[in-house]
């Protein structure tokens, strides 16, 4: 996510919002910039680290001002895309976070009328938006632009010749930190903590205005509401996290944000066919590593299922040894980080091979968006644990929409399927938060697995592939030795190491492998090794044959790796946590990675 800071005061602007900035930095960006007000607006911008922008940032001596560090979404990295923007007659200037999702429509229109346009961006449609409203009354034009708007926001605006801040937002973050003779406005609480302790939490709709003297909050109808300020006593390290106590735990509660706004993004295309315009490929190929891997194996029953179209997975760092099959797969590429060096491999070797190519990553102009024909974007946000947590879900979540856009044209789904189908992944934010509010229960279940040296992982069907994640999670970021088995091997193998110090997770849905499942626990419990069964809410009939139980929200058995998915994140985390282990950063790993 990008970060925001605004200041109003009697200090350098710029140095406040440098200073902001970095502390901001954690989060992931690609470029950064300010604007400061005076009898003009001074812009300042670069791709890259925020020192790149600093080292030819000129003396701008005003008080007032605006920065930005962008992790880009809609537009690639780069000079012309980075924050802030400014309007036609650079009278007003703005930063944002989130998606506008309808700002193609706008800025047509927008440019039919006259404005001109620098960036690739959805957020240089705001500024023009608010510029066309603005006939006087500032505060009177952002609230016209926003009713043309439809999407997510945060929003900081200012205008030349005052020492006014305006800021709104919408499911984005935003805070105003409250000094004396200065005030300021962040997405996040981190780039407050040298100034002041003393915040307001902005809520969605409402409008600020800030000057050095006094902090308005209006209402949605315009009335100036009454808050109490908040005091915050967290350390800077506990402000990044937002509270919680490690980057991982942070991005498993993130997880309904990510869903909502992959599905945001990306839900028009699929449903007006601009995704994949041509369906009528023989079959599909689905290439990745390590979780990117295990989202594609998930993809595989979806798009076999619902879209009814053959699909094989394959592990990027072995696709260049397959001939290539005479047919021409569609190949999908899955990397969160677009930068995985196997993966890259594998999609020049695809293209090499004739074949059409669609990527989805989590991070937008990365290398692996230049070697494809198609980019599908997850819409995460940067995630700094190295445990994939919500850029896995995310990903799922495009593949589900992926089987969506082939079902319909191949016309293997009728309107009401999809119609179902749509009203079941806009659940899922729901659900997960379900299973999120349930993590006291999961917590309490790690007893079971933080003394054992070794786990299995058992599933079958959608939720195979989601206990081989399930175990790769547990071994990374814990040491424990897992393994993620297909339920039904069981008794071809690994029976024989079965006992009552090596306990079984199982995924035990009630779906159409439910039997199958509870035979599988009670042949593991009779081998004296404990089962920790993850089932819907409901099941009492679970609890007769294990020895502890995770109940999860019943959904549609095609769903059920969502909430399974959840429940095991939050089971490594807390017996990583138990452990005392480094979990944001386990030893031997990186976030990406550039060798093969
Ligand atoms: C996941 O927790 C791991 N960090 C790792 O398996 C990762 O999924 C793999 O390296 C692929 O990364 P990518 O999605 O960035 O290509």
């Amino acid at each position: 996510m990008c970060g925001i800071i605004g200041y109003t005061g009697p200090r350098v602007a710029t140095e406040v919002i440098l200073d902001a900035l970095k502390k901001l930095e954690y989060r992931g960006y690609d470029s950064a910039g300010v604007a400061i007000s005076g009898s003009s607006i001074q812009i300042h911008k670069d791709k890259g680290e925020i020192s790149v922008m600093e080292s030819t940032l000129p003396h701008f001596l005003g008080g007032v001002g605006i920065g930005h560090t962008r992790w880009a979404t809609c537009g690639k990295p780069s000079k012309p895309n980075a924050h802030p923007f400014a309007d036609c007659t650079g009278s007003i200037a703005l930063v944002h976070n989130g998606i506008i999702e309808n700002y193609a429509e706008i800025k047509r229109k927008l440019i039919e009328d006259g404005h001109i346009f620098t960036s690739e961006t959805d957020t240089e449609v705001l500024v023009h938006l608010i510029e066309k409203h603005n006939h006087g009354d500032l505060r009177q034009a952002l609230v016209a632009a926003l009713s043309e708007v439809r999407g997510t926001y945060a929003i900081v605006l200012l205008q030349k010749d005052s020492d006014r801040i305006l800021a709104t937002r919408k499911e984005n973050p935003l805070v105003v930190g409250l000094g004396v003779g200065e005030n300021f406005v962040a997405s996040d609480v981190t780039a407050l903590l040298n100034y002041t302790n003393k915040v307001l939490y902005v809520m969605d709709d409402e409008i600020v205005e800030l000057d050095p003297r006094k902090v308005t909050i209006y209402d949605p109808s315009g009335i100036p509401v009454e808050r109490k300020p908040s005091l915050i006593n967290w350390s800077a390290d506990e402000a990044q996290k937002g509270g919680f106590e490690h980057f991982m735990l942070k991005e498993i509660f993130e997880q309904p944000e990510a869903i909502r706004n992959t599905l945001r993004s990306n839900l028009e295309a699929v449903e007006s066919g601009n995704l994949l315009s041509k369906t009528d490929f023989p079959s599909i190929k689905i290439v990745a590593c390590g979780t990117s891997y295990h989202a594609a194996l998930v993809g595989k029953y979806v798009l076999e299922k619902v879209a009814k179209v053959p699909t094989t997975v394959e592990l990027a760092s072995e696709y260049r040894y397959g001939s290539g099959a005479k047919e021409h797969p569609l190949v999908v590429l899955i990397s969160q980080s677009g930068e995985t060096a196997d993966t890259l491999a594998a999609a020049r070797e695809a293209r090499r091979r004739g074949c059409q190519t669609l990527a989805i990553t989590n991070v937008v102009g990365s290398t692996l968006t230049r070697e494809v024909d198609e980019v599908f974007y997850t819409r995460a946000g940067p995630e700094i644990g190295v445990a994939a947590t919500k850029t896995f879900i995310t990903q799922l979540i495009a593949l589900y929409l992926i089987a969506m856009r082939v079902g319909d044209g191949r016309r293997s789904l009728s309107r009401d399927d999809l119609r179902a189908f749509r009203s079941e992944l806009l659940r899922l934010p729901q659900v997960v938060r379900s299973v999120l509010d349930s993590s006291p229960q999961v917590e309490e279940a790690t007893d079971m697995l933080v003394e054992a040296r070794d786990i299995f992982f058992l599933g079958r069907n959608i939720n195979f592939p989601i206990m081989l994640e399930g175990a790769l999670k547990l071994k990374e970021i814990s040491y424990i030795h897992a393994e993620g088995y297909a339920a039904g091997e069981l008794k071809h193998g690994p029976l024989a190491l079965l006992d009552s110090k090596t306990p079984t997770v199982a995924a035990c849905p009630r779906d159409h492998t439910y039997d199958k499942m509870l035979s599988n626990v009670a042949e593991v419990q009779a081998r004296d090794s404990p089962v920790l069964a993850i089932g819907f809410q409901g099941d009492r009939d679970l609890e007769q044959v294990a020895s502890k139980v995770i109940l999860v929200p019943e959904v549609p058995p095609l769903f059920s790796p969502f909430p399974i998915t959840v429940a095991l994140q939050l089971l490594s985390y807390y017996v990583a946590k138990r452990k005392g282990c480094s979990i944001d950063k386990p030893k031997n790993l990186a976030k990406s990675v550039t060798v093969e």
